[in-house]
């Protein structure tokens, strides 16, 4: 396996990985985080990828890996239901605390279920149509960043979306500067530097992702060299 350099030190966990109760902190950190999906175009992605792929009057089930605050199943449903597009989407985090407050935040969402488990190890008696996770990768070691890919491919019986910040020393000065000038939670900032050190320099090769298909990285946003996207049709 190709050795994709990085700093990654498995005993320093982020923040926002540990067990803790529902606070004022947290539920902040996951706003800023669907703040800068919105203002660095994570969302707009996503809606360009769902207008390219999926058809009016069809009913598509999407898995939502490592959902954090649960924004980016919310952007697929507020367009979806703009188009005549049913989902059904299952959002999964491995943190109790922020599956609560994904719940709060998607009260309105009935199309949404939220669920606590391990992206890693979650399993499924059917496929999605759509597998996506977003900037959670770098939480994983390489090797377990490789086999997820594997994982995501398993679960989708069409798209697989994945992205991610990717190494760079602009995504680490990027992430930082917009932490500190945006007065962000510490939470936020903290996470902030340690995912831009933990990034992947880039996508695991198609045999690296074990019969993926093609897997390509695009520009996503400002950071655009900096994002990873990982598809499969
Ligand atoms: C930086 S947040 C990203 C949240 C959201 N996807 C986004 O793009 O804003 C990373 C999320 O991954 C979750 N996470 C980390 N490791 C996980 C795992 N093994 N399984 C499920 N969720 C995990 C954390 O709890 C956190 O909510």
């Amino acid at each position: 396996m190709r050795r994709l350099m990085r700093s990654f030190d498995c005993h320093e966990t982020e923040r926002m990985d540990r067990a803790q109760p529902v606070s004022e902190e947290l539920a902040n950190t996951l706003r800023e985080l669907e703040g800068m999906n919105r203002r660095f175009g994570g969302h707009r992605y996503v809606r360009r990828f769902l207008e390219q792929r999926l058809r009016p009057g069809h009913t598509y089930r999407v898995l939502d890996l490592a959902t954090g605050g649960g924004d980016f199943p919310r952007v697929m449903v507020d367009w979806a239901r703009e188009r005549r597009v049913h989902l059904v989407i299952d959002a999964v985090d491995a943190n109790e605390a922020i599956v609560e407050l994904a719940r709060e935040f998607g009260e309105e969402y009935p199309e949404i279920r939220f669920q606590v488990g391990d992206a890693l190890r979650f399993r499924s008696s059917h496929f999605y149509d759509l597998v996506h996770c977003s900037l959670t990768m770098h939480h994983f070691t390489t090797e377990e960043a490789v086999g997820f890919l594997g994982q995501c491919r398993n679960l989708s019986k069409e798209f697989v979306l994945i992205t991610d910040l990717r190494r760079s020393l602009l995504a680490r000065l990027g992430v930082h500067l917009v932490n500190v000038l945006g007065g962000h939670e510490q939470m936020t900032r903290k996470d902030g530097d340690t995912s831009a050190r933990r990034a992947l320099s880039g996508v695991p090769t198609p045999g690296e992702g074990r019969g993926m298909g093609e897997v390509w990285t695009r520009a996503v946003s400002i950071f655009s060299a900096s994002l990873v996207v990982a598809e499969r049709q």
